[in-house]
């Protein structure tokens, strides 16, 4: 009599549960090689099943390896513990990469951007049209779907000032990935990148085994050395908020061109500027050497995972040829999502209001932090950076977390800039959450 119960309430197939119960007591040594089985008859009398479960549950077991069927002889065990090679033990559940902050937090942080409730059906819609759509076949174009691109050529033209053809743009799935779709394609050497600076783009540098040279986030680029590439934010630096002089960015770029590097040009939030017209992008003034990388992160969502690339023609093919060998892109029914997003005008909507949003609490944000800190750029797009000493910084990020918020220190941007205080998103909390922060924030620096 073999050691199983079936229970016939559970959703899972008897076979299944039998065939399941037998590997367990193989593996547990129960069971050894050579060891006879009951007939499937008799074991099935014994379990009061069908003859055809018990069958059933042998033949799977038997094309897995664990049991044969000897003619006129029986059922064996084939292979046990001690025959096989013992299959690693989960002996614990794998780690969170970052432990979840315990209690109900709420990031004040620079990647959540304001979502309107209002925009909701529009949104739904576009799901709605993902679902009856035809996905394309095989793998689609490694450029990503046409319709979308020729959106985004329209778009970018209205809104950043770049005069493209659908074809010169490729569909990413981010600002990241467009940054590693570009990484392998450059000669080697060093990139620089802004300091203090985006930090996915340093990281991801040093995953592409390349060294990140430090550029000095509010200076004007004067030697890029042996560096191949420099990572900027023109229209917004990050987190320091600064638009980049027209000055500076022909410096930047005669820099570039005495080193041969290009210009990695990150547009990430140039829409959300609610004091001026967003400033045209850099890579207007050299198509030759700047590589434009855009998102959706911030007008849509960081989920929806999707971006654009534009690069000049001869990174351009090659970043294309490896892209579609690797069958790297972004994924379709986030790209047709996009397209319906583009096409009924919800994008334009969700970055008007957006933009509503940000330029009613930005300036919230200063008056209850200007008696206390330093803003380091305008107010513009969904955070703000204030320059405090360290220790005040840490005291006030403390006080926050108290409260069930959390905000950013500027030191974790900085490299060599050695710059601390705070970078306030504001974004992704409601309006009261907000002046609950701002509360703990202040308290902390006026005590
Ligand atoms: C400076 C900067 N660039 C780009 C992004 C967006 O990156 P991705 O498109 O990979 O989500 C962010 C998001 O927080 C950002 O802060």
């Amino acid at each position: 009599m073999l050691p199983v119960t079936l229970d016939r309430t559970s959703a899972e197939p008897l076979p299944a549960q039998l065939a399941g119960q037998v590997r367990a007591l193989v593996l547990a040594g129960t069971l050894g090689t050579g060891d006879r089985l009951p007939s499937s008859r008799a074991l099935a009398a014994d379990l009061g099943v069908s003859r055809a479960v018990t069958e059933q549950a042998y033949d799977q077991l038997t094309a897995e390896g664990w049991l044969e069927a000897r003619r006129g002889s029986g059922t064996y065990v084939t292979a046990s513990r001690t025959t096989t090679t013992a299959a690693p033990q989960v002996t614990s559940r794998p780690t969170r990469l970052t432990p979840r902050p315990t209690g109900a937090t709420s990031r004040l942080d620079t990647g959540t951007p304001f979502f309107d409730p209002r925009l909701e059906p529009g949104w739904r819609r576009a799901w709605r049209e993902v679902s009856v759509a035809a996905p394309p076949p095989g793998y689609d174009d490694p450029r990503g779907l046409l319709e979308l691109r020729e959106a985004l050529a329209a778009r970018l033209g209205r809104t950043r000032g770049l005069d493209l053809h659908p074809d010169e743009i490729i569909v990413t799935a981010g600002t990241t990935d467009g940054l590693r779709a570009l990484l392998p394609e450059l000669r080697p050497g060093p990139v620089a990148v802004e300091d203090p600076g985006y930090r996915a783009a340093a990281e991801t540098v040093l995953t592409y085994g390349r060294e990140v040279i430090d550029l000095p986030a509010v200076e004007t680029a004067g030697d890029l050395g042996d560096a191949v590439a420099a990572y900027v934010t023109p229209a917004h630096q990050h987190p320091l908020g600064r638009v980049m002089p027209a000055a500076d960015r022909l410096a930047l770029l005669e820099a570039a061109r005495r080193a041969d590097a290009v210009v990695i040009e990150d547009d990430y939030d140039s829409e959300f500027r609610y004091d001026v017209a967003p400033v045209p992008a850099m890579a207007r003034l050299d198509r030759g050497r700047v590589v434009y990388l855009g998102t959706a992160a911030k007008s849509v969502v960081p989920t929806l995972r999707l971006g654009w690339l534009v690069a000049p023609p001869d990174l351009h093919e090659l970043i294309l040829r490896r892209r579609t060998i690797t069958h790297a892109g972004a994924a379709w029914p986030s790209q047709r999502a996009l397209l319906t997003l583009l096409r009924d005008g919800w994008l334009d909507r969700a970055v008007r209001s957006a933009r509503r949003v940000y330029a009613e609490r930005a300036p919230r944000v200063a008056e209850a932090m200007s008696p206390y800190a330093t803003l380091a750029g305008p107010l513009a797009g969904m955070y703000s950076t204030w320059l405090l000493p360290e220790t005040d910084a840490r005291r006030a990020r403390d006080a926050a977390r108290a409260a069930g918020f959390e905000i950013n220190l500027l030191s974790t941007y900085a490299r060599s800039s050695g710059l601390t205080g705070l970078v306030i998103g504001f974004g992704g909390v409601t309006d009261a959450e907000l002046d609950q922060a701002l509360a703990a924030v202040t308290g902390a620096l006026g005590a």
